[in-house]
């Protein structure tokens, strides 16, 4: 089984991204953008107006393969991200998710340690095998340079939306669980740690050479509640891939860390840190070992705006990195205003670095 995956797998080496994921530093930088599929291209919402809801195209491979592949043509970005969501996971476990048009996701919020025990068996196979679909044509699609990423939301990100049931301006909802009823959020957050390696091991099989483990809202954990919630959560995730798929990589963005990024650092288990756009790479990279791979951290908002901030903006990331093994990309997703010709500009400049 697996055999042309693993024939992948060695002519990955070419792969500047796992080139730079094996400490290697890559000049210029590889790049690639977080969301980098999505509605900014006009590409893409015209394929947007003619599906079904988000989630369907997020389970309809011929939709996702087209979308992922749709940046890769026009920018020649050096990874592509398989297009899906973090929340196909709580979908998969059988709870309600919905998309509402302008306002982002919607759950069927979930409250008990019962609700939790009623989350379906885990058995990603069946329900997210159109994501492993997905993957398995873009390896075939992609060129051997270009790396295919996979990605799924750290418990604590995905938690948050569970117990929410919608996008929160400080993710209040699931801290209050966290003090309020620890024993609950211990059972959903282990819950979604078994998930969560068992469809990272799946997106490594169908040809994914890196994953991304998105904890998007860091910045909304006390110091007490970022080990048990974030920290040790990620490293088990991280732990128990590697136990079964050696070769995996594995990147973990923490949005917001602040204080905890070094935590993260030093817990050593990352192959790669990607760094939010708050955070000056000055200060932050010297407390980052000089092997350890990083990825960032333009601010989205300086690739709106365009002009001299934005060649100032990836000049600076570029100094900074200089030396390093670092993969050049925003510090967390492009927005839907963002001027298409301001992304080939960025390409344009990272690569004539
Ligand atoms: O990077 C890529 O191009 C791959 C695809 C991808 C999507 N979502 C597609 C998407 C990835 C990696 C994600 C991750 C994701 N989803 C995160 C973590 C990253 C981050 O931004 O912090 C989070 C928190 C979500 C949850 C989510 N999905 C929200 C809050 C929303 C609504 C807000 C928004 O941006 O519209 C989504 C919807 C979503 N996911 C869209 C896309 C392209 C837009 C939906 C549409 O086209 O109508």
């Amino acid at each position: 089984m697996n055999a042309d995956v693993t024939g992948e797998a060695k002519g990955g080496v070419d792969r500047k991204i796992m080139k730079v994921l094996a400490g290697e530093s890559v000049w210029p930088p590889p790049v690639w953008i977080m969301r980098q599929a999505g509605r900014y291209l006009p590409e893409y919402r015209e394929m947007r107006a003619r599906a079904g809801g988000f989630l369907d195209m997020c389970y309809n491979p011929d939709f996702a393969v087209e979308v992922t592949l749709q940046p890769i043509r026009r920018f020649g970005f050096d990874a592509a991200i398989m297009f899906s969501d973090i929340l196909v996971v709580p979908h998969s476990l059988g709870q309600n998710v919905w998309f509402v048009e302008g306002e982002g996701p919607r759950l069927d919020p979930i409250a008990t340690t019962d609700d939790v025990a009623r989350l379906g068996e885990r058995d990603p196979h069946l329900h997210l095998e159109p994501v492993f679909e997905t993957l398995r044509r873009l390896r075939r699609a992609l060129a051997p340079e270009t790396a295919l990423l996979g990605f799924c939301g750290a418990p604590w990100t995905v938690a948050s939306y569970m117990i929410a049931g919608k996008s929160t301006p400080d993710q209040a909802p699931a801290r209050i669980a966290a003090y309020a009823d620890p024993a609950f959020m211990r059972a959903l957050i282990d819950r979604l740690v078994e998930t969560s390696i068992d469809y990272l091991v799946a997106q490594v099989d169908a040809g994914a050479d890196a994953v991304q483990i998105f904890e998007s809202f860091a910045s909304a954990l006390s110091a007490p509640l970022f080990e048990p919630l974030s920290l040790d959560p990620i490293r088990r995730i991280v732990s128990g891939l590697k136990a079964r798929r050696p070769q995996a990589r594995v990147i973990v963005f923490l949005r917001g860390g602040g204080p905890n990024l070094a935590r993260l650092v030093e817990a050593g288990f990352a192959d790669a840190i990607a760094l939010d756009w708050s955070l000056d790479l000055a200060r932050t990279l010297p407390g980052i070992p000089a092997k350890l791979p990083t990825q960032g951290n333009l601010d989205p908002l300086a690739l709106v705006a365009g002009g001299a901030a934005l060649d100032a903006g990836i000049d600076a990331v570029l100094a900074a990195t200089k030396g390093r093994p670092h993969i050049f990309n925003l510090g967390h997703g492009i927005v839907p205003q963002t001027p298409v010709t301001h992304v080939e500009r960025l390409v344009e400049r990272v690569r004539g670095s």
